[in-house]
């Protein structure tokens, strides 16, 4: 059997510059994990069903099971581990809503629910409960805690919403863009639109189920 072939990756991750070579079916996730031993982000079932594996991609929310680590060449992503610094600040203020909302059980779930509530801030500064419910369809808790879940986001959207900010948290990596409408206009600017395309594909609402 052949061997796999393999090609050169170079991602900025959570404000630093990372390579490596690394065969070509390499997961996004596996990356990060694997290789870069960012094992904040979790895989909870590789088939874009968990949201367990949420990170920004340029800024925008993605399951990073459904992205190749080749298609993430030359991006920028931000893992949970870029959001909060131990030693260095203050949590991320979704992660500080989680901590008073008693929003988590066992955690696994934990990192890619505050990757999809900061996109949700993000693009809904002031977002109603039932769009952080929707908004949350893609990612599944197996310790079923949803309503502090839920409670959390709408804690850590109230300082956005008073402020009229629309990004949800000092990031450590980059700063998040506008909302969807930035995003696409920098996806279009990128050096590879169909690959930027298919990423933005993949993006986390929508895909729970049970
Ligand atoms: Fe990516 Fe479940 S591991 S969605
Ligand atoms: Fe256990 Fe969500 S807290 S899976």
């Amino acid at each position: 059997m052949p061997a796999a072939r393999e090609v050169p990756v170079q991602l900025t991750v959570n404000g630093a510059r990372r390579a490596a070579t690394v065969p070509a079916r390499t997961l996004l996730v596996h990356f990060l994990r694997d290789h870069l031993r960012l094992t904040g982000t979790h895989v909870g079932c590789d088939t874009t069903q968990c949201g367990a594996c949420t990170v920004a991609l340029d800024g925008v929310a993605v399951k990073s099971c459904t992205v190749l680590a080749a298609q993430a060449d030359g991006h920028e992503i931000t893992t949970i581990e870029g959001l909060a610094i131990p030693g260095e600040g203050a949590l991320d203020p979704v992660q500080q809503a989680f901590q008073d909302e008693h929003a988590l059980q066992c955690g696994y779930c934990t990192p890619g629910m505050v990757m999809a509530i900061r996109q949700l801030i993000a693009d809904h500064p002031n977002p109603a409960e039932d769009e952080v419910r929707h908004a949350l369809s893609g990612n599944i808790c197996r310790c079923t805690g949803y309503q502090n879940i839920v409670a959390a986001a709408l804690r850590a959207a109230q300082p956005a919403a008073a402020q009229g900010a629309t990004q949800p948290a000092a990031d450590h990596a980059a700063e998040p863009p506008a909302g969807p409408a930035a995003t696409q206009r920098a996806v279009a600017n990128a050096a590879e639109p169909p690959v930027a395309e298919s990423l933005h594909d993949n993006r986390t609402a929508g895909k729970r189920e049970g």
